[in-house]
């Protein structure tokens, strides 16, 4: 049979045809980069050490960086190199998974952008092998795009959000994409915090067992829209006289000069900020333009879960008592609620009482109809995850807490919080 291996060599041929179609990243475009050698010389933000690269747009610039010793991230760092202002991390590839010295940076010509450790395993990647990519680009808002031939962005960073958004970068309404605070100043993996874009609001949730608790939604008549489901942080100076940063259309702030490098951060302590860069000066060039949780937006810091850590009273802002089975002692970071033993569910526990308190529950959770302080007792005590409730006693309303946190002092002596001790 003849013809079998002549329709093979075909089939070859037509296979090889396409192979060479397909789009590849230039020679000279390409990049490798390798994670060691010295420091950088300049302030960043978390006290981070970095190792530059060649890749950014003023004032972006990709980096290596590190808070602790032997666990390295790529980002995304904002400020440029002549400012004396500290520089700030706003995007993150390979997230909670760090690599290690003389980890590699690749951008070869088939188009994939692949992080890996010095023995070729690896740890982050586009996944955009061979797809048609024929160059990468950081644009001047900090998006990294990966491109094809036709400049169709295949892949972009800020389809992959961290704890930033930037000026045009939007979530998609639903919580299919969120954002997600860092645990800490110094540990940059996933923390409690999440931003979601809801419905009629965006939401900010703390994590807790069984499922993420809000603790902020704006209310849904404030100006929310939505744009092809999505929500997206903007910037918008109607007149060249005041400079509006918003989501969609709701306004979170106006600034007196132009702050189009600006980003919205989840903070590690569940805060919601904006950073406004001002190019024009190289000395204190950031300012932090809007803070959720202050009084100037009718919010108090005492809103945040964990304003007082695990425990604690909050008055006008400050953390003023620790609330103990002796009564309310005065507040340490070391407050936190009882030691218990292992949990026997309906055992007969024992609880001390709070008055003329609420914590973020009773703002944004729907109450248990409970008869009476009883049933509310009952139900906290038949549940290992309670550690206490809220209830009011004028409207017999219940909330079983499995995060007590910040407890907000209000003028109301009949709203009172249970807290759980043996
Ligand atoms: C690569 O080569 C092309 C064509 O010669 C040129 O237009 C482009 O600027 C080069 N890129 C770099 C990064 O040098
Ligand atoms: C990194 O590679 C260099 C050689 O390029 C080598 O001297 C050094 O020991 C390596 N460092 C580590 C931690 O493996
Ligand atoms: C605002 O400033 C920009 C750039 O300087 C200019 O192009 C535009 O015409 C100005 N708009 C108004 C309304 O003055
Ligand atoms: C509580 O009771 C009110 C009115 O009696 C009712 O509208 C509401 O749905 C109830 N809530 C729950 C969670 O059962």
């Amino acid at each position: 049979m003849a013809a079998a291996p002549s329709l093979f060599k075909f089939l070859l041929v037509l296979l090889a045809s396409a192979v060479k179609a397909l789009d590849k990243v230039p020679a000279n475009e390409t990049f490798r980069y390798v994670n060691q050698g010295e420091y950088g010389e300049f302030i960043n933000e978390y006290d981070a050490t970095y190792r530059t690269t060649l890749i950014g747009t003023s004032p972006f610039q990709l980096m290596w960086y590190n808070t602790t010793p032997g666990a390295y991230f790529v980002a995304l760092r904002m400020g440029t190199s002549r400012s004396e202002s500290v520089r700030r991390w706003v995007w993150e590839a390979n997230r909670g998974r760090p690599v290690g010295e003389n980890a590699t940076l690749t951008f070869g010509t088939d188009g994939n952008l692949v992080i890996a450790e010095a023995d070729g395993t690896v740890a982050w990647s586009t996944g955009t092998a061979n797809k048609g990519v024929v160059g990468l680009r950081v644009l001047p808002n900090g998006n990294i795009v990966l491109y094809d031939k036709k400049d169709r962005f295949l892949w972009q960073s800020f389809d992959h959000p961290t704890d930033t958004l930037m000026i045009g970068q939007s979530l998609p309404v639903g919580g299919a994409k969120k954002l997600i605070s860092r645990k800490s100043i110094s540990d940059g993996s996933p923390g409690p915090y999440t931003l979601v874009m809801g419905t009629d609001s965006p939401i900010l949730y703390v994590d807790a067992s069984p499922k993420p608790l809000p603790y902020f939604r704006y209310d849904p008549d404030m100006g929310y829209s939505k744009t092809n489901g999505r929500v997206t942080f903007q910037y918008n100076a109607p007149d060249n006289v005041s400079y509006e940063l918003t989501l969609n259309g709701r306004i979170l702030t106006v600034t007196k000069y132009d702050s189009v490098l600006s980003f919205l951060r989840l903070e590690p302590d569940g805060d919601l900020v904006i950073y406004t860069y001002d190019d024009r000066v190289d000395y204190q060039a950031w300012e932090k333009t809007f803070t959720l949780f202050t009084p100037v937006n009718f919010l108090s810091a005492c809103y945040k879960p964990a304003r007082c850590g695990s425990l604690g009273v909050c008055d006008n802002e400050m953390c003023v008592g620790c609330p103990t089975e002796k009564g309310l002692l005065g507040w340490s970071a070391s407050c936190a609620p009882p030691q218990r033993g292992s949990c026997k569910v309906g055992a007969n526990h024992k609880y001390f009482k709070v008055d003329g308190v609420e914590n973020f529950l009773a703002r944004y959770t729907t109450a248990l109809n409970a008869t009476g302080v009883d049933d509310c007792r009952r139900r906290c005590s038949a549940d290992c995850k309670c550690l206490g409730f809220l209830f009011w006693e004028e409207a017999s309303k219940c909330w079983l807490a499995p995060v007590l946190g910040t407890l907000d002092k209000v003028s109301n002596p009949k709203h009172v919080l249970y807290i759980k001790s043996k």
